[in-house]
C-alpha cells in the first residue's frame, strides 16, 4: 500500500487567530470547503462541517469524553480518532481531515484522489 498524498491548506496563523476556545469547536476555510476543528489535549483533529446523517451544521455540536464529537440534531457521537465512526453503531461516517501544526500555521489536509469531500460538507 503506498501512503496517501495531501493537498495542505492553512487555515490559520496560529490558534489565537481562530473563533475558538478549548473544549469547542472552530469553523475554518481549508480553500474553499468549511471544515471544523477540534482540539483534545494537545492534538488538532479537523472533520467535516455537516453531520453525514441528516446535514446538521457540526460547528453547533460538542466535544465529549476521548476525541468524540456530538451532533447537535440527533446526538450521533463519532470518534475523530478512529476516522470519525459513530460510536452508536449506526453505520455513519464523518469524514475527518488530518490538521498540522507547524512553524507557520495550521493546515488541514485533503487526501488527493481522496474524492469523498465536496464543497458542501
Ligand atoms: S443530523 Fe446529526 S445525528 Fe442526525
Amino acid at each position: 500500500m503506498g501512503s496517501k498524498k495531501y493537498t495542505w491548506h492553512k487555515v490559520a496563523e496560529a490558534a489565537e487567530d481562530l473563533q475558538w476556545s478549548p473544549g469547542e469547536i472552530a469553523e475554518v476555510l481549508a480553500g474553499d470547503v468549511k471544515v471544523c476543528l477540534a482540539r483534545f489535549k494537545e492534538v488538532w483533529f479537523g472533520f467535516a462541517h455537516t453531520c453525514p446523517h441528516a446535514g446538521a451544521p457540526m460547528t453547533d455540536g460538542y466535544l465529549v469524553g476521548a476525541c468524540q464529537v456530538v451532533c447537535p440534531v440527533h446526538q450521533l457521537k463519532f470518534n475523530l480518532q478512529n476516522g470519525g465512526k459513530d460510536v452508536n453503531g449506526e453505520g455513519y461516517r464523518l469524514k475527518t481531515y488530518p490538521v498540522e501544526v507547524r512553524e507557520d500555521g495550521i493546515y488541514v489536509g485533503f487526501e488527493e484522489g481522496g474524492g469523498f469531500f465536496k464543497k458542501w460538507f
